[in-house]
């Protein structure tokens, strides 16, 4: 058996991987019309209101709400709901806080529901046993790039007159059967933070077909400013904040629009064929696709069996192919005092020790116990649309040779 590098031996990769280098000559061209502009403001530019337009018209949606972050995108479509404090919303315990941050900032109270064992995603099952008379909405999380078994949770959103959110931060172009996710619920949430498959270095953009989500989504963003544009005493018809994205944010975004899809295609094939390269190693579960799921590798996470996944992911990156193990470490919820303490405003605890909540709730260990123990067999290797065929079959090697090379518990 060859010694593996973490133990002195020869590393299988000896030349580095590609880097991603998403911007280039069209960046540059669109940030130059910008600035040559004299304006970089969005309300009065062409650059955010085009991506806003582009957008929609790719996803097939009748509305686009482009804002600062995937963080504020999200917030902007629990604001477009208008909530009463105290209601629950139904989400995924694995993800970035931005999932979670907004509606806690509504007054909403998180409700976790478990991964369905091997998907990586949210159990359906799991999201119609904890609605309760309070739940106001859904929000699915489309993790990794991999869709969530969308046929049923529209079916429980709508079997509950809920309304469904789809956090495709990490999913886009991606499909489930024939369609796109994020045009699946009532608004899709994106972000175009620098390692998303379209990427601004920060950005967000929201999408729906409803008029009256979209109509609040863009108020919220200005401050509520109900008529912005008119001089004379100001009207803003309800609490909102400033989260507009700026016209050289709007620029970068309209010239990644033509390459994302791209760059969301490539991944795919790259996944599947990483995926297939290693589905006969034993101790090892390639990364999940759902039966009808395309999935796009925002990152490429697969799971192993019987081996420390810490270790398994140093004797990889010792390989030469870098990689990281356990993603968030934890379910969100164990991960933000904001939850765990109840560290949210002042020494309140609000919403959740507040008039406007009576249950007692405790995020602790044990919520999503399928997630807790899934996530620490996770090992993960960061695909991107600029790796070549050839990285792709050294990454497999390696993950056989470690595989091999470690014993299994
Ligand atoms: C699933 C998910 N949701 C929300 C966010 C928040 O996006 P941003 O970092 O742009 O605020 C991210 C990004 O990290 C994410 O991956």
């Amino acid at each position: 058996m060859e010694k593996l590098a973490i133990n002195g031996g020869t590393p299988l990769r000896r030349i580095p991987f590609p880097s991603r280098n998403p911007y280039g000559q069209e960046e540059i061209h669109e940030l130059t019309e910008a600035i040559n502009s004299q304006n970089l403001f969005a309300l009065s530019g062409n650059k955010v209101v085009g991506f806003e337009k582009r957008f929609a018209e790719k996803y097939n949606s009748q509305f686009a709400a482009a804002c600062s972050s995937g963080t504020a995108a999200l917030h902007l479509s629990i604001a477009a709901l208008d909530l009463d404090p105290g209601s629950e919303i139904i989400t995924c315990p694995v993800t970035d806080f931005g999932t979670i941050a907004g509606l806690i900032f509504q007054g909403c109270i998180p409700i976790f529901a478990d991964w369905k064992a091997d998907t990586y995603n949210v159990d359906p099952d799991d999201i119609e046993r904890k609605i309760t008379d309070k739940t106001k909405a859904i929000i699915v999380v489309q993790l990794f790039g991999n869709p969530c078994d969308m046929d049923r949770i529209v079916a429980i959103a709508k079997k509950h007159h809920l309304p469904l959110i789809e956090d495709c931060c990490q999913a886009y172009f991606t499909y489930y059967k024939d369609k796109l996710v994020g045009t699946f619920g009532d608004i899709g949430c994106f972000s175009m933070q620098q390692s998303k498959h379209l990427c601004s270095g920060e950005g967000g953009i929201c999408i729906t077909n409803n008029e009256k989500y979209a109509m609040r989504m863009c108020l919220f963003r200005d401050k509520g400013w109900e008529n912005r544009g008119k001089w004379g005493p100001r009207a803003y018809s309800f609490l909102g904040l400033n989260y507009r994205m700026n016209e050289l944010t709007g620029a970068v975004c309209l010239a990644q629009l033509k390459k994302s899809e791209f760059a969301a295609k490539k991944r795919h094939e790259l996944g599947m064929l990483l995926n297939d390269q290693i589905k006969d190693v034993p101790g090892i579960n390639p990364a999940p696709v759902g039966p009808h799921g395309y999935h796009s590798f925002w990152a490429y996470a697969f799971k192993v069996f019987g081996y420390d996944a810490e270790l398994f992911s140093k004797a990889l990156s010792a390989e030469g192919v870098p990689s990281s193990y356990g993603y968030t470490g934890k379910p969100i919820y164990l991960c933000t005092e904001a939850l765990t303490k109840k560290k949210t405003f002042g020494t309140s605890g609000y919403p959740f020790n507040s008039q406007y909540y009576d249950k007692m709730i405790e995020y602790k260990e044990g919520l999503c116990p399928v997630a807790e123990k899934e996530l620490t067999r996770i090992v993960t290797v960061g695909i991107h649309e600029y790796w070549s065929n050839r990285d792709v079959l050294d990454s497999a090697a390696a993950i056989r040779k470690v595989g091999a090379g470690l014993e299994r518990q």
